[in-house]
């Protein structure tokens, strides 16, 4: 799989453990986060990650800051853009199976490394159930047609 990954200067050394735990699996990793640990803002690299999924050059998207949560605020002002939170792994194979997320975000400063593999890894091993989960999620994506400009 292709997969972009982002960060700010929090996150500069989660990244690197993310991308070489990512390359050891065999994913294609595209990073347009930072490599500076100069104070950086989030939503930058966010955008960036964002558009290299919406335009189709990655598959997914990884976004890594503090917390995660300014991340995944800022990915889901892009259309079609699903990110989710996660500090565990239940809740991140689930967004995939039920959410279809299609962006992960996490906090550098929350959880350690080995836990954000962890989550990834759940992350990546599920796919989208479909079915009724299908219908809940063209609800969101209407919900979205009818109020982003
Ligand atoms: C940076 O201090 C911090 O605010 C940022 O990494 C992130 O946690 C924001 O949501």
């Amino acid at each position: 799989m292709k997969i972009a990954i982002g960060n700010d200067h929090t996150a500069l050394d989660m990244k690197r453990e993310i991308k070489a735990h990512l390359e050891n699996k065999g994913h294609e990793v595209i990073n347009v986060g930072t490599d500076s640990s100069e104070s950086s803002d989030y939503a930058v690299y966010c955008e960036k990650i964002a558009l290299a999924v919406t335009s189709g050059k990655a598959d997914l998207g990884i976004a890594i800051c503090g917390t995660g949560i300014g991340m995944s605020i800022a990915a889901n002002k892009h259309r079609g853009i699903r990110c989710v939170v996660c500090s565990e792994p239940y809740s991140a194979m689930l967004s995939r199976r039920h959410n279809d997320s299609n962006m992960l975000a996490f906090g550098a400063r929350v959880i350690g490394p080995e836990m954000a593999k962890m989550i990834v890894d759940a992350w990546l091993d599920a796919t989208f159930e479909g079915g009724r989960h299908k219908k809940r999620v063209d609800l969101i994506m209407d919900i979205e047609r009818r109020n982003c400009v």
